[in-house]
């Protein structure tokens, strides 16, 4: 049985994970994972668009959000295995996924060991590679002064590295957000996260494996996952596609939505195009099977 709606909780390897669900029964399943040390909400603008082809769902990874924190270490192959048995819960056979920076290397994981459950993969404001040395030191630091300074004050200073400077005047609001959702992190989900990206393995060698389609979206004054990474992910994976999104750093989803919703709209268009047709006959809306109907056209 499917719940729809904003806050739905769901028992995962023994934790109460908390997610949305929203599209149409039968369309293509396209799931978001946010960044660090975010949530789920950080995905609102794209749900309400995507919500009318798409079954969108966006989860709150374990001690993130309204997702319980348990009691084992944290890693990225932890929040991996996560993801998997989440689908498992939720029927999923197959899907696409779309992670931001952390998201993202949640999601090349779960692509690299589980090839056969996924369509396609968006990966946005992310990288391949694992922390230098001196990253892991500055990772180490960083927990030391959330201990000295609180989590307040980690909010505060972190907002000034994902936003690019120009956000300050024209998305307020989103950066007022942000700062909530690291705020309303737990100190200690914030320092066992941050271990566990310190300690992240490399996955770039395993790029060239991937064989379904890739977007790969990056702001263009990321400064944490900078273009320039973005551009050697695009190299080494066959049918990847690099789109820089102008008027925003890290958090490219939520600095500049319009464009960052435009891609993702086309590029699901090209992967499900096939799949859509055939669920035109089984519930999408009047407007979406147009579309559809109108792209296949076009594209003769
Ligand atoms: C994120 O946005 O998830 C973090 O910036 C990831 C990281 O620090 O490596």
């Amino acid at each position: 049985m499917r719940y729809f709606g904003n806050n739905i909780i769901t028992l995962v390897n023994n934790l109460l994970i908390s997610y949305t669900d929203q599209g149409p029964v039968k369309a293509p399943v396209v799931i978001f994972i946010h960044g660090f040390p975010l949530n789920k909400t950080m995905w609102k603008k794209q749900v309400e668009v995507l919500k009318e082809d798409y079954r969108v769902i966006a989860y709150d990874i374990r001690g993130h959000g309204d997702s319980d924190t348990g009691t084992e270490d944290f890693s990225i192959s932890l929040f991996e295995n996560d993801l998997i048995m989440f689908m498992d819960k939720l029927g999923i056979d197959k899907a696409s996924l779309c992670g931001l920076s952390m998201g993202g290397y949640i999601a090349l994981n779960a692509i690299i060991y589980n090839p056969e459950r996924f369509d396609s993969l968006v990966l946005s404001d992310t990288s391949c590679l694992a922390d230098t040395p001196e990253a892991r030191t500055k990772r180490l630091n960083v927990i030391n002064t959330i201990f000295e300074n609180g989590v307040s004050n980690y909010a505060d200073e972190s907002v000034k590295n994902l936003f690019a400077p120009e956000s300050f005047t024209t998305k307020e609001a989103e950066i007022f957000s942000v700062r909530e959702m690291i705020r309303n992190t737990n100190e200690e989900s914030i320092c066992c996260s941050l271990l566990a990206l310190s300690a992240r393995k490399e996955t770039c060698h395993k790029l060239s494996d991937i064989d379904i389609p890739v977007l790969i979206l990056v702001g263009e004054e990321d400064k944490i996952t900078p273009p320039e990474v973005s551009g050697m992910m695009h190299e080494n994976i066959k049918d990847s596609t690099l789109h820089v999104i102008q008027h925003a750093a890290h958090l490219s989803n939520m600095e500049n939505p319009e464009e960052f919703n435009n891609q993702l709209q086309r590029f699901f268009e090209k992967v499900y195009k096939e799949q859509t047709i055939t669920s035109t006959y089984t519930g999408n809306s009047i407007k979406s099977q147009l579309r559809y109907k109108l792209n296949i056209l076009l594209s003769f």
